[in-house]
């Protein structure tokens, strides 16, 4: 052997030793992340439900001028770990009923872990062929269990505000295309005015998608609600040129439905573009049980979803849906030389962002395990837990202020400031947690079920813990 090649097997050799290193380096990196994950997850049932406070004032131990050299990276996890988890809300748990936020089914959490280190650009699907079939394949199913139309469009977006704003891109594309007007191209300035109606209750959310489209947050036809938070029909406007109309499907305080069979089709008769916003009532259609509160969602053009909130993955997720999948294709999707139309579905012509990671991949991944009996049933289980609250809550006096038709539960403590009290205290405790609203002009709690983890004991466990509060706040 001459003297070069004796040279180049070395090199070689410690090329090897240097490789075989830094995989049991990055080994024992996702190992040390996989079991501080563990340790923080195992632990969620039996912890407060609210952050330490003591852990709240350890954050500043982050707070340091960035070094200049390096820090070695199980330190790195070491401070996120030790530092970070006593400062979480124990969202993940099964005793969080704030918001409308659901935990994230273990094999969602392990899907993303996966996804992670798949780390797939999901905007074209000839560049990221895994992600973008399976995101097709979930769409499909998604369409399936709503009961959509077939050929509905749609994209893996953050969460419902931007669900809404997508949607509402592909709507109010549709509408000015048929008055003659290429919004995308032209802008707004000088185009056909739209109308956009909206029910009194509409989520704030939905309010500034308008706004960021153009459409104005103030500029809307308002519809009074029930005292359930549903859109009167008998206060519908008669519709006249083009004109979007935004109903909801499950209200962020009692969960209620807008009259959506009765209104989806007269408005679309008089040629309006309907979208339902359907942050978490949607998910009411997949239920044998339930679907009846969600009647009529399929007959409208768009729909927006989230499935970090009842499907149950990992923040951030959310569904856009167009029955004409061209006008949010026309609304979302960008050509470029380096871009090209491949003629197949491309994930990044149906989202605002080019470049994202593959959040279809949990969906698909939380669809595939449960299947179309496990979605019902998580979706009945936490329904009928919401109601054992509202039954609980009303047979020791308090005032339970909607109907608890669907997972959400609005109740007042007596007057405003016992109800105040009483929130404050039943936080402090840490059982479960629940936030304050203003419910048809009264304080109020909102408790929100919408986790796969919680169990019936939870539901107990809680409610004592509820009770507690009160008593003592009385
Ligand atoms: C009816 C409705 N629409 C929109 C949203 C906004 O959803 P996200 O926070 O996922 O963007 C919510 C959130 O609770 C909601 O309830």
């Amino acid at each position: 052997m001459s003297e070069v090649d004796v040279q180049s097997l070395a090199i070689e050799r410690d090329e090897a030793s240097a490789d075989a290193r830094g995989h049991a380096a990055r080994h024992a990196l996702l190992a040390d992340a996989a079991s501080r994950a563990q340790r923080y997850l195992d632990a969620l049932p039996e912890r407060a439900v609210r952050p330490d406070p003591d852990g709240v004032r350890g954050l500043a131990a982050w707070d340091t001028p960035l070094g200049d050299e390096p820090t070695d990276a199980h330190e790195v996890l070491r401070l996120l770990d030790e530092i970070g988890s006593p400062a979480t809300m124990a969202m993940a748990g099964p005793r969080f009923f704030g918001f409308v936020i659901g935990g994230s089914l273990p094999v969602t959490v392990a899907a993303g872990w996966l996804a992670t280190a798949w780390d797939q650009n999901t905007g074209l699907a000839a560049v990221t062929p895994a992600t973008a079939e399976l995101e097709r394949i979930a769409l499909g199913w998604l369409v399936d269990l709503f009961d959509l139309p077939p050929g509905t469009g749609g994209g893996f977006v953050t969460g419902a505000t931007v669900a809404n704003l997508t949607a509402l891109a592909a709507g109010r594309h549709a509408v000015l295309r048929r008055a003659g007007w290429d919004v995308e191209a032209d802008g707004l300035f000088g185009a056909p005015p739209i109308t956009v109606v909206v029910g009194e209750e509409v989520h704030p959310t939905l309010v500034k998608s308008l706004g960021v489209l153009g459409l104005g947050r103030n500029r809307v036809v308002t519809v009074p609600a029930d005292r359930q938070g549903r859109m009167r029909a008998d206060a519908f406007p008669r519709i006249d040129g083009p004109t979007i109309v935004c109903l909801q499907a499950g209200n962020v305080n009692s969960g209620a439905f807008d009259p959506i069979a009765e209104l989806a089709p007269r408005a679309r008769d008089a040629g309006a573009w309907v979208h339902v916003d359907g942050a978490f009532g949607l998910w009411a259609k997949v239920s044998p049980a339930l679907r009846a509160l969600a009647d009529g969602v399929e007959l409208a053009d768009s729909w927006a979803t989230d499935a970090h909130k009842w499907l149950n993955v990992p923040y951030d997720s959310g569904l856009a849906f167009s029955r004409d999948a061209d006008a949010m294709r026309a609304a979302m999707a960008v050509r470029a030389a380096y871009l090209p139309a491949t003629g197949v579905r491309e994930p990044s012509d149906f989202t605002p962002e080019l470049s994202r990671r593959a959040r279809g991949v949990e969906v698909w991944a939380a669809l595939r395990a449960l299947g179309r009996r496990g979605v019902a049933e998580m979706i009945e289980r936490n329904c009928r837990q919401a109601r054992r609250f509202a039954t609980g809550l009303a047979a020791a006096g308090h005032q339970v202020l909607n109907e608890v038709a669907l997972n959400q539960v609005v109740v007042a403590f007596g007057d405003a400031e016992r109800t105040r009290r009483t929130i404050a205290a039943i936080q402090e405790d840490g059982t479960c947690w629940a936030g304050p609203t203003t419910w048809q002009g009264r304080a109020a709690m909102r408790i929100s079920v919408s986790s796969w983890a919680t169990t019936d004991d939870d539901v107990e466990r809680s409610l004592e813990a509820m009770l507690r509060a009160a008593a003592a706040a009385g």
